[in-house]
């Protein structure tokens, strides 16, 4: 049995709850710059959307991109094919130094219909990441299970050192998207590099990726082309922190662009440290079916969950972009944020929970908003504000209690608001009502919700 002594903290921190109703925004504590939130459509995933009847092609796309009836994404993650069938250098120009033969066939497994229509439908930035190098300039002289770019530190080939060649291949795909009239912003050359899947694949650590980067980034400046560079998409947050720390160490920092990792292995808890904004690029529930469960059981695959992750990725890691793995995809069961089901003029296109976690964050906090401080939330509930390029500020809030919370939104003197519930009870994000009194916001937020409100000051 407690002493009463351990009554003295619960009826504090009772006190303190209540108090905790109101929600300050601090704008003068600013934090990371936003870059926004998005999806791949990597490994012919998107072909269904491409070839799907135009009615539901738009539908599928509607829910993605468009800000007011889908998620507004603003980030297309496209991958460099490294297998022969679908690689622009198929064959081995025989020796490092060797006149390469490039094929181009205008599609890319549909992310050339993918990034066009992006970019039309408001996405910033098109990122393009290389699994792996072709295999003829690896170590193991295969695209697949691993090994590692022929040069890198303290890898050699007798047949050479492929580095400044993969540069030249990665900068011949920027120019083949800039043929079709799209810009790459951001180039990758490596994809989850602690582990030797057996598809596309290539390995490296932070050391090794240091001597490359340089080569990449003045092959890109030579080509005229203004690409950034970013790293190093590890499987788990732990390890790009180790690579991070690598990459500073050995000078490579300055060349490059953003830093990026997956959440698989780890999750991020804190930041990493670097000057670079960092990106999460790949995470998503791969076991589950696909869901348009908001909130039951708190599994991975529900919209609350996932809401979760995009806050705890925001605020305690200082991440610029959250983005899932697949977008949309065709009869799925796992991976797409969207499925179509069916065929032909009978496909049906449904959004799954998920996608209305991201559509909370990514429609209303734009790229270059700005992170800003807030003090004090309702119990179980944690609020995070962005000061958009446009004035507008938006505060997102998540209950991921049970019960309803009032909440007072104050801080800055608020001449307008306009607030967005998710929860159980609506099927997409609806409209919540608030107040305005003496320029501070209410409202009640309901249980297991997220809420989003944007406001001008
Ligand atoms: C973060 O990096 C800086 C410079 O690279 C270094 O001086 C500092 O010690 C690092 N901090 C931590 C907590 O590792
Ligand atoms: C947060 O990210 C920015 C870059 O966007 C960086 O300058 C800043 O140092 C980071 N802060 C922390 C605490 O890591
Ligand atoms: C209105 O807000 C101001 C500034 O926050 C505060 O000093 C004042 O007491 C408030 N008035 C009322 C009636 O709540």
């Amino acid at each position: 049995m407690r002493t009463s002594t351990s009554l003295i903290p619960l009826v504090i921190s009772l006190s303190l709850d209540s108090a905790l109703g109101q929600v300050k925004i601090n704008t003068a504590t600013k934090y990371q710059i936003i870059d926004g939130f998005g999806f791949s459509e990597a490994f012919g995933f998107g072909v269904g959307v491409q070839d799907a009847p135009t009615t539901q092609q738009n539908e599928a796309l509607t829910y993605l991109f468009d800000k007011t009836k889908g998620a507004g994404f603003t980030i297309l993650r496209n991958r460099v094919a490294a297998d022969p069938g679908n690689t622009i250098e198929p064959n081995s120009p025989g020796s490092a130094s060797g006149a390469p033969t490039y094929r181009w066939n205008g599609d890319d497994q549909s992310q050339v219909f993918w990034s066009k229509k992006a970019r039309q439908m408001g996405v910033e930035y098109i990122y393009a990441d290389a699994w792996s190098a072709p295999g003829f300039m690896k170590t193991n002289n295969n695209y697949e299970n691993g090994g590692y770019l022929c040069g890198v530190t303290g890898e050699t080939c007798s047949s050479g050192d492929w580095r400044q060649a993969y540069a030249n291949y990665l900068v011949k795909y920027l120019q083949d998207y800039e043929s079709e009239g799209i810009t790459v912003d951001f180039i990758g050359f490596l994809n989850e590099p602690e582990f030797a899947a057996s598809y596309d694949a290539m390995l490296s650590d932070g050391t090794k990726a240091a001597s490359f980067i340089p080569i990449l980034h003045s092959t890109i400046q030579k080509a005229g082309l203004s690409t950034g560079i970013i790293c190093c998409d590890a499987e788990g947050w732990n390890d790009q922190v180790t690579y991070t720390a690598q990459l500073i160490e050995a000078g490579a920092e300055e060349y490059l662009s953003r830093i990026s990792s997956h959440w698989y292995t780890s999750k991020g808890t804190s930041p990493i440290n670097t000057t670079l904004r960092v990106w999460e690029t790949e995470y998503a529930d791969l076991d589950d079916g696909f869901s348009t469960t908001w909130h039951a059981s708190g599994a991975f695959n529900e919209g609350l969950t996932w809401a979760g992750y995009i806050y705890q990725g925001l605020v305690d890691c200082n991440l610029s972009a959250f983005l899932y793995w697949i977008g949309a995809q065709s009869n799925s069961n796992a991976a797409g944020l969207v499925t179509l089901q069916g065929s032909g003029s009978s496909t049906t296109v449904t959004p799954s929970a998920a996608l209305w976690a991201f559509a909370m964050f990514s429609r209303y906090i734009r790229p270059n908003a700005v992170r800003v401080g807030t003090s004090g939330a309702p119990s179980n509930t944690k609020a995070a504000a962005f000061v958009n390029t446009d004035g507008t500020t938006a505060v997102v809030m998540l209950n991921q209690g049970s019960t309803a919370q009032s909440v007072t939104l104050g801080g800055v003197t608020i001449a307008s608001a306009v607030a967005y519930v998710m929860d159980s009870s609506v099927s997409s994000p609806t409209t919540l009502s608030t107040s305005i009194s003496n320029g501070s916001v209410e409202a009640t937020l309901p249980g297991y919700s997220l809420v989003t409100f944007v406001m001008t000051s």
